[in-house]
């Protein structure tokens, strides 16, 4: 039990890395969450113009996802599971900014890649498909995770799946402002600069 503590904590320590905050800032841009929706994560740092460090913002929310993964994963599954938790946790509630974090798209992605590598090119496919279609970058990973636990039980994933569903909740919640833009039809596009 000691050690699933460990890996949780550590799980959180390396999700808790705000990598948009960090990019941005490097970069003199100045604090990314007083512009668009003030979130930290790479579609917003996409509103301030700059793709390349979009991308890089995306990669670092994802990967450290992925590398608690795999290190914990040395221990075995449930280890790496509870890692995953760690490190989502870590990116919407990092103690560095008062618990106020990002919304956890890419850091999803990134334990999926960790966990369960197909699960994770299926979202990718679904996110593309519905952001090629909308153009909504909110909408696309709403639909997406949703899809997630059940991609997992179909994988034969059952403890992932189940996990999935407690990682998907808090994603749909940190959404509700973007689902609450969504239905009233004042939603932002991909790359739309405010
Ligand atoms: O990854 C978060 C995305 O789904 C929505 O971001 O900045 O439009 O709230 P944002």
């Amino acid at each position: 039990l000691l050690h699933l503590l460990v890996a949780l904590i550590f799980g959180y320590l390396l999700g808790s890395i705000p990598f948009g905050l960090i990019f941005t800032r490097m970069a003199g841009l100045g604090d990314v969450r007083k512009i668009g929706s003030g979130n930290i994560g790479a579609t917003n740092v996409l509103r301030t113009g700059r793709k390349g460090l979009a991308a890089a913002t995306l990669l670092g929310d994802a990967l450290k996802g992925t590398v608690a993964v795999v290190v914990a994963a040395q221990w075995g599954t449930q280890f790496a599971i509870v890692a995953a938790l760690g490190a989502f946790l870590g990116h919407l509630f990092p103690v560095w900014l008062r618990f106020k974090g990002g919304k956890g798209v890419a850091t999803f992605i990134g334990v999926l890649i960790g966990l369960k590598p197909l699960a994770a090119l299926i979202f990718c496919l679904i996110w593309l498909g519905v952001a090629f279609v909308s153009k909504y970058s909110s909408l696309s990973a709403l639909i997406a995770s949703a899809a997630t636990p059940v991609v997992l039980w179909l994988l034969g994933e059952p403890g992932m799946a189940g996990v999935a569903i407690i990682l998907v909740a808090l994603l749909w919640w940190k959404h509700s402002q973007n689902i609450s833009r969504l239905l009233a039809g004042t939603e932002g596009k991909i790359g739309q600069k405010g």
